[in-house]
Order: structure tokens, then C-alpha cells, then sequence
């Protein structure tokens, strides 16, 4: 009865934070899918580092990369229910809260990484963050991984190479689309089986980062790259709403300022690293297959389909806003 009525108050019942000392921390657990190196594993070392700095050591953050703690099935569950308070999903994985999410996965949308940044730090992108309140998650910044190109074990240059190959997916009914238009079938693998898939053969190939394949090793896996920037991969850091409500506030102000300075860190470490894996991936060994500009063409008109059968369920407004940008 008591409890009911504390709800019945809408009042968070805030803690105290002399209840913690450096020895008797406060625990925030971060989890996530790639390794510790990726750029989202390095700002989440960063934003541990900020928070222990900031709090005198009142606060650890533990941070579990490479789906040590949860993976792509059920860290948003986990979120929802508190057992970790940090997340940072890919926007496609948050299609099953809101599908407008696969915006980035609407075939070569986005002009160039600027416009991405605008439609993540403007309304729109806002908007989209927002969306996941009702659901006990808040979103807090848009992390950035990249553009995303094609890998298969078989060679990837024109359309018709795609035919009849399989392809492992992240989530959602756009990637399925696009892999339907260029003739192949599609399968949703979580990240961290995705290398196992390949290894075996599950799949032919994947989409994915200049800085994923290669921070995953696809390279032993897969020998053919298609250079198609055709998609995106940016992150949603997110954390449990009620949670984060009843932090204390010295707290929560040290949260803030840390999210803020390690997702400016995020950004400029991923547009490096990007760069990195993409030099390393081309002295791989790997065939890297460029698209001249009609080649290019005759992809994006391939995958003109996605648009009109997904226009609705991603939003027109929210389409038309992204390749205005
Ligand atoms: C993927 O599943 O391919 C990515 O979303 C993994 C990640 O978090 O970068």
C-alpha cells in the first residue's frame, strides 16, 4: 500500500549520495556488442573514466563489451528491467519500438557523413530519441560507427553477383527488402554469431563498417568486399528512464557532462578509425571492389523499391527530411 502510494505520487524517490564512497560505489553497468576497441567500446571506457573522475570514485561504471553480459536478443529487455542501465544499440535494432528507426537503413539516403550528423543532432533525430520514453528508455546521443559496404565470400561487384547469395542482416523488414530488391535472400543474425554464420556458411555475406569487419575479423571469413556506402550504422545510447529519474543528482549532473564529452570523443574517434580499418582492410588480402558512378546507378535504381514500400512505415516526413539534408 505504501508503495502504491509513493507511485500514486509521481515522485521519484531520489537516493542519497553520501550513500556512496569509493569503496561502496554506485555500479552502472554498460553493455554492448563490439569489442573494447571499436569507437563504441573506447567512449564507453571513456565515459567510465569521466564518471569515476567526476564523482571522486562515488560511481563505477563497469563496462562489458563484445556481448559479454547481453547481446542483440535481449540487452533491451535487460535495460527495460534495470539490469543495465547503459545500452547502445544500433538504430536498427529499435525497429521493434519504433520502425522509423530504420531510416538508416533507407538505401543511400544520407549524402555524406555531414547530413548524417544534422538529421542526428536536429529535429528530427531528436524526435526519434524521444520516441522510446513511453518505453522506460531515454535516449541520451547518437554514437557513430559509419557507412556501411557489402562483404560475401564470393566476388561482389554488379548487381548480379547478389543473386541468390545469403546475407545476414541486423533487424528489420528494410534490410530484408533491400536484399530482396538485389535478388538475395536475408537472415537476422545477432553480431556476435555473425562471424560463426560466415565461418559456416549460414550466410554468403554482410553489411557492415569499414570498422567492424575489421575489428571482427571478417577478413578470415570473407574475401570480397563491394565499396557501396549504401547504408548506415549509428548508435542510440540509451539508458533505463526511472532508473536515471532517481539518480542523485550530483550524480545524474556527473552523468551528463560525461555522456556530453565521451560522445564528442565517440564521434571524432569513430571518423578516425573508420579510416583506420579501411586502410587495413584494403592491405588485407581482401579483393575491395570500387563502384564507378553508373555502376553506383544501377544499385541505388535496383533498390528504389525499399522507398515506396517503406515510406509509410519509416515516415515521409522523416525520409524527405533526411535526403534534404
Ligand atoms: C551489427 O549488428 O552489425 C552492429 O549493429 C553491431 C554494432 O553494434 O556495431
Amino acid at each position: 500500500v505504501l508503495m502504491l502510494t509513493a507511485a500514486g505520487c509521481g515522485g521519484a524517490k531520489t537516493q542519497d549520495a553520501s550513500a556512496y564512497t569509493p569503496e561502496k560505489p554506485l555500479i552502472i553497468k554498460f553493455s554492448h556488442v563490439t569489442t573494447a576497441d571499436s569507437p563504441k567500446g573506447k567512449a564507453a571506457t571513456r565515459f567510465a573514466e569521466l564518471m569515476a573522475e567526476k564523482t571522486g570514485g562515488k560511481v563505477k561504471v563497469e563496462v562489458y563489451p563484445s556481448s559479454q553480459l547481453y547481446g542483440d536478443k535481449d540487452e533491451m529487455e535487460a535495460l527495460q528491467a534495470g539490469n543495465v542501465h547503459i545500452i547502445a544499440p544500433s538504430a536498427t535494432k529499435l525497429v521493434g519500438f519504433n520502425p522509423a528507426f530504420q531510416i538508416v537503413d533507407m538505401p543511400f539516403l544520407f549524402k555524406n557523413h555531414d547530413s548524417v550528423i544534422k538529421f542526428w543532432d536536429g529535429e528530427l533525430g531528436k524526435k526519434l530519441l524521444g520516441s522510446l520514453e513511453s518505453k522506460n528508455m531515454l535516449g541520451l546521443a547518437m554514437w557513430e560507427n559509419g557507412f556501411k559496404v557489402f562483404t560475401a565470400n564470393k566476388p561482389l561487384a554488379k548487381p548480379e553477383d547478389f543473386k541468390g547469395l545469403k546475407f545476414r542482416t541486423q533487424a528489420g523488414k528494410v534490410l530484408e527488402a533491400q536484399f530482396k530488391a538485389l535478388g538475395s535472400g536475408a537472415a537476422t543474425i545477432p553480431f556476435g554469431e555473425t562471424y560463426t554464420a560466415l565461418q559456416q556458411g549460414t550466410v554468403d555475406g554482410q553489411e557492415n563498417t569499414w570498422n567492424n569487419i575489421d575489428t571482427q575479423k571478417y577478413v578470415e571469413v570473407q574475401k570480397h568486399l563491394l565499396v557501396s556506402n549504401h547504408g548506415r550504422l549509428d548508435y542510440i545510447v540509451l539508458t533505463n528512464k526511472k532508473w536515471y529519474s532517481e539518480l542523485p543528482e550530483e550524480f545524474r549532473k556527473a552523468f551528463d557532462e560525461s555522456m556530453a564529452e565521451a560522445t564528442k570523443y565517440e564521434r571524432e574517434l569513430a571518423v578516425q578509425l573508420d579510416k583506420e580499418s579501411e586502410n587495413n582492410l584494403r592491405n588485407s588480402g581482401m579483393t575491395v571492389v570500387e563502384l564507378s558512378e553508373s555502376e553506383r546507378e544501377a544499385f541505388v535504381k535496383l533498390m528504389e523499391p525499399v522507398y515506396s514500400e517503406f515510406a509509410e512505415t519509416v515516415g515521409k516526413e522523416i525520409i524527405d527530411g533526411a535526403r534534404k539534408l
